[in-house]
């Protein structure tokens, strides 16, 4: 067992040692912790800090560790306080004297460090496979209901009509940016902190290059007292799954309105919805709402760490430690939200006829036939002022402007002609040729262009 309270004369307060734990949580860096460890020591004994005698014997116990752990027979003793102390008493239980000599010229303020990167790696590298996949879904549906039109919103009103296609490939784009701001933040995790010690680097010639490259880092931190007191790189990960579940809570959003009674516009398959314990009727979109319920706890968790770290003087503080929980619950709701937004979206039915009788209402043509009256010669805002009136009037007979004759159109201005019929939804569409636009065609080269950064 080991012991760091040398200069005490008695234990640990019960209630102030638990206090202090971590091990709860920070069990999970277990593999971490056990591979920085095993670099640390081969690099101890290539610099001849140990002998390779000994470093073999502690390689041959962490790794036997790794196997207690992972066979559910390691014994996580709450007054070892945390996964670092935990392991390396475990190793000297295991094999005596020599497992005293793992932390050379090592601090647990630069293991921690070193272990959270490690995590927030494969955290990333994992996150990235998840958006991936999500994105490939999303352009699955898009591209399995290319030709369905669906109005479109402005202030939740209907505005004009879009390809539905257009609408999920919107989502396919702040899904693209979230994946670049992930990927972009590897870089800046992907620096080895070991060796930087308690805060001033350490008394030993080490070789900080070889531990990077034993761990797979492409780089070493410049700075010991930065590198083992920041975690702004927990706060990148934490702001980019911020953004990206506020993506994903529009879209839950998006699914809550569209799967009402009232819209109709989709059906979630019975695997993706739940029932009412007293309603019988009810087939309610829980998982959207709790993705959009979850991203309050992801901000949160975010806003947390932002506070714990603003007033800490250089260098490690025990605050830090505070990190793991908000992070880990982070990385957790992140990734399950976007594993199961696949599933519920690859299972959703778009309700096309529900959707064309949507078309017909909230005069959606209403900016199409003030285009015709300016390309008929009329200035815009004179036109968009006639087709109000317009709209006006037919609102109070109760009609559609389709349902108008020509006679009625004419009464608000002599450009309109027999050809105003030619506006519908499709003329609509094919329309808005514009690059970015909803044609048609220019959706048609969205879908390849997604579909090549996808595959
Ligand atoms: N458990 C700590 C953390 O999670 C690591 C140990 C830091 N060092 C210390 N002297 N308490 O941040």
């Amino acid at each position: 067992m080991t012991n760091i309270r040398g200069r005490f004369s008695k234990p640990a307060d019960k209630l102030a040692a638990e206090y202090t734990a971590s091990l709860p949580i920070d069990q999970r860096l277990y593999k971490q912790d056990i591979a920085g460890s095993i670099a640390h020591v081969k690099m101890l004994a290539k610099q001849t800090i140990i002998t390779q005698s000994d470093a073999k014997k502690i390689v041959g116990g962490l790794e036997a560790i790794r196997k207690e752990i992972e066979q559910g027979k390691f014994k996580f003793k709450a007054e070892l306080e945390d996964i670092h102390m935990a392991i390396e008493s475990r190793l000297i239980d295991k094999v005596g004297e020599v497992g005293r000599k793992l932390h050379t010229a090592r601090s647990r303020n630069d293991q921690i460090a070193l272990d959270i990167r490690l995590f927030t790696k494969e955290a990333i590298a994992d996150t990235l496979k998840r958006i991936r996949t999500l994105q490939k879904t999303i352009l699955d549906v898009a591209e399995a209901n290319k030709d369905v039109a669906i109005p479109g919103h402005t202030h939740l009103q209907i505005a004009q009509p879009v390809l539905v296609a257009h609408h999920f490939l919107a989502y396919f784009e702040m899904l693209q940016r979230d994946y670049e701001r992930f990927n972009d933040a590897l870089k800046r995790v992907d620096v080895m902190p070991l060796g930087s010690g308690a805060l001033a680097g350490v008394t030993y010639k080490i070789d900080r290059e070889f531990v990077a490259k034993e761990l797979g880092f492409s780089q070493v931190s410049r700075n010991s007292m930065d590198a083992v007191s920041d975690r702004d790189f927990v706060l990148e990960y934490e702001a980019n799954a911020a953004i990206a579940m506020m993506h994903l809570s529009r879209l839950a959003e998006e699914i809550v309105i569209w799967s009402s009674a009232e819209f109709g516009y989709i059906e979630l398959d019975d695997a993706y919805a739940t029932g009412s314990s007293i309603m019988p009727q009810k087939k309610n979109p829980d998982i959207a709402e709790l993705a959009r319920g979850k991203t309050g706890r992801v901000y949160g968790n975010l806003v947390a760490l932002l506070t714990i770290m603003k007033g800490l003087p250089l260098a490690y503080n025990s605050d830090m430690q505070e990190d793991k929980p908000g992070f880990f619950d982070t990385v957790d709701t992140l990734e399950a939200t976007l594993t199961v937004f696949a599933g519920m979206l690859k299972t959703i039915k778009v309700k096309e006829e529900n959707i064309r009788a949507a078309l017909g209402r909230g005069y959606i043509l209403a900016t199409d036939v003030t285009d015709y009256l300016v390309k008929k010669g009329a200035a815009f805002r004179t036109a968009h002022e006639i087709v109000g009136k317009l709209v006006n009037y037919a609102s109070e007979k109760g009609k559609n402007l389709e349902e108008l004759d020509i006679k009625e159109y004419q009464k608000f201005s002599s450009l309109f002609g027999a050809d105003v019929v030619k506006i519908t939804i499709e003329s609509a569409l094919a329309a808005r040729d514009t690059a970015g636009g909803t044609a048609p065609n220019q959706v048609r080269k969205a879908l390849v262009a997604a579909r090549r950064i996808v595959v």
